[in-house]
């Protein structure tokens, strides 16, 4: 496992990391997650991402009980969280991002995560009515009070993570670091454009999410929709028409002769193209059972064998530059 730093920050994360989106609690209960961290852990993943809103704050719940089962020295893991969706359907306590509502939101995670901090804290999506500057003070507060220690946003504009970035400059607070964005082969356009200047100019990192797009570019969609997937899953139903997708699916049965050749699966093929990306700086992984860890986790020895010849064939497939003019 390659380690790699967090933007311009000194903590470095694995290249793969591991999250609990869908999976905890819904699919994996404490004995799973506990087979599924571990695998990850073991093949060298330091990052373990989750959400408050994740299954209503049970998969923090689970993550937080098999940490304290695993008993792994705090300072070897980071872990991370989320807000902005909230727990309860009310006024300030949803789709915000305000003072109240964030350091609420970060006792109430640190509780159901059983630890005194967190390594990274995440603005889970923009918040158009809050002012920028009160998020950007309350993210700063959350870290003098050493609840976490790095701060980042998840599918902000540039121009909003300009904006954090220069308030935080103007007034000396903690800056957030990282951004955390959609990015596999199929969603991609937003990442390589509009964010490339942030990382750039101002060193920005970024934990990439759905890198499989859901599970599928893993290719096992081609024959419909498999019972045990997250296609299948009761409240999932938004992402029929995106996994049946017949252009998709041909894009991603066109990757398999690739794959044969490097002598790698399709999700690890899938997976190793995220990584070659420099900008990234860890592809969070998701997996409902511990083969699949131990499938992914390969990636790592994937990724040096795509060559630019091999990524020009990839790209070849997906159509980078259509992507890119419109
Ligand atoms: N910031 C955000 O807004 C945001 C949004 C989404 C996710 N995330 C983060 O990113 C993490 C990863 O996202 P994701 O779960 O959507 O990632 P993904 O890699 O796109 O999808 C993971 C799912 O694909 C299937 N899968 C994975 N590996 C497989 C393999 N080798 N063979 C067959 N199926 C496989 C599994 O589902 P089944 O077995 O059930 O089919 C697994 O749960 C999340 O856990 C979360 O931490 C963040």
């Amino acid at each position: 496992m390659e380690y790699r730093h967090l933007g311009k920050t000194g903590i470095r994360v694995s290249e793969l990391s591991f999250g609990s989106w869908v999976t905890f609690h819904t699919q994996a209960n404490v004995d799973a997650a506990m087979e599924m961290m571990s695998a990850a852990y073991d093949a060298g993943v330091n990052f373990f991402d989750n959400a408050e809103s994740y299954a209503g704050g049970q998969s923090e719940s689970v993550m937080g009980t098999a940490l304290k089962q695993l008993g792994w020295r705090r300072s070897s893991y980071l872990v991370s969280t989320k807000i902005y969706w909230g727990l309860h359907d009310n006024v300030n306590e949803k789709n915000t991002l305000n003072r109240k509502r964030l350091i609420e939101g970060i006792h109430g995670s640190l509780e159901r995560l059983q630890l005194d901090y967190v390594d990274l804290i995440y603005c889970h999506r923009p918040d158009k009515t809050t002012p920028i500057e009160e998020t950007v003070w309350a993210m700063h507060n959350i870290i003098e009070w050493g609840k976490a220690f790095y701060w980042g946003t998840s599918e902000w504009s540039a121009a909003e993570i300009v904006s954090a970035l220069e308030i935080a400059d103007r007034h000396h607070l903690h800056k957030p670091v990282t951004e955390q964005p959609v990015y596999n082969l199929l969603s991609r356009h937003r990442f390589s454009s509009e964010y490339e200047r942030v990382y750039k100019d101002y060193g920005y990192g970024t934990t990439i999410w759905s890198p499989l797009a859901s599970g599928l570019l893993t290719g096992k969609y081609s024959q419909g929709i498999p019972a045990d997937s997250r296609g299948a899953l009761k409240g999932y139903d938004w992402l029929h028409d995106e996994l049946t997708d017949q252009e998709k699916l041909s894009k991603v049965q066109a990757l398999e002769p690739i794959a044969t050749e490097l002598d790698c699966t399709i999700s690890q093929l899938a997976l190793a193209w995220c990584l070659k990306n420099p900008f990234v700086s860890s592809v969070i992984t998701g997996a409902s059972r511990v083969e699949q860890v131990h499938e992914n986790m390969k990636a790592s020895e994937v990724a040096p064998k795509l060559t630019p010849e091999i990524l020009e064939r990839v790209d070849s497939i997906f159509g980078i530059e259509e992507e890119e003019e419109d």
